[in-house]
């Protein structure tokens, strides 16, 4: 099974923003107890790389990734600390070939039919659609998807309990993303029980949403 497969059977991505590198560890196992095998820590904070490598070192039936990657170099960083796969707000060529050339999955941000384009000629078929909220939501998702047929999208940006249902629903959704489940206020205050009850919560409501 390759990595968007997984990902589309485990249904979510939590965007994760980690400040200190000791809460990386306690966040990857509250994930996991949730149900969530999946973790996109954010190149936004200093210790993004560390994060990743001890998560990466530490608890390795957890698949964790890099998200917020805005250039090769980065991409490279999260590479050598471990990242299984990439994940941008915006569509990088160089980064895209990069992560391609070394068989890593990566997955760019495209709101516009133009960066769908540029994707689908690069190969991919998996892209980031963010912040979904702004960009029309699964409106916007859906009538993409009329001319992009073969392009599935991971929603992010505004996407939480109350609305998750109306997009897991469709058949163009890979997945969802986000930070509501594993937000960093709860990774601060180590609230991991909290943790734990959103993201069982969310994959019930992806799960229930897709039957
Ligand atoms: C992202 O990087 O995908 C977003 O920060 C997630 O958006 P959210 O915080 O609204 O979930």
């Amino acid at each position: 099974m390759d990595i968007m497969d997984k990902i589309y059977e485990t249904g979510i991505v939590p965007v994760v923003v980690i400040e200190d590198a000791a809460d990386a560890i306690p966040t990857a196992h509250a994930l996991l107890a949730g149900g969530v095998n999946f973790m996109e820590i954010t190149f936004r904070t200093a210790c993004a790389a560390e994060a990743i490598q001890a998560v990466s070192e530490a608890v390795p039936e957890m698949i964790v990734g890099a998200g917020t990657v805005l250039n090769v170099r980065q991409a490279e960083m999260a590479v050598k600390a471990g990242a299984k796969f990439i994940v941008s707000p915006g569509f990088d060529k160089d980064t895209v070939i990069w992560c391609q050339e070394r068989g890593i999955p990566v997955c760019p941000g495209c709101v516009t039919p133009s960066e769908i384009i540029a994707a689908i000629n690069c190969g991919l078929s998996v892209i980031k659609f963010f912040p979904a909220n702004i960009y029309g939501g699964i409106k916007a998702i859906k009538a993409l998807s009329g001319v992009f047929g073969g392009v599935k999208f991971l929603p992010t940006g505004g996407v939480n309990a109350e609305n998750i249902g109306e997009f897991a629903s469709e058949k163009c959704i890979i997945a969802i993303g986000g930070s509501w489940v594993c937000t960093k206020k709860d990774i601060k205050e180590h609230n991991f029980d909290q943790i734990t009850s959103l993201c069982h919560e969310a994959v019930e409501k992806i799960h229930a949403a897709r039957n």
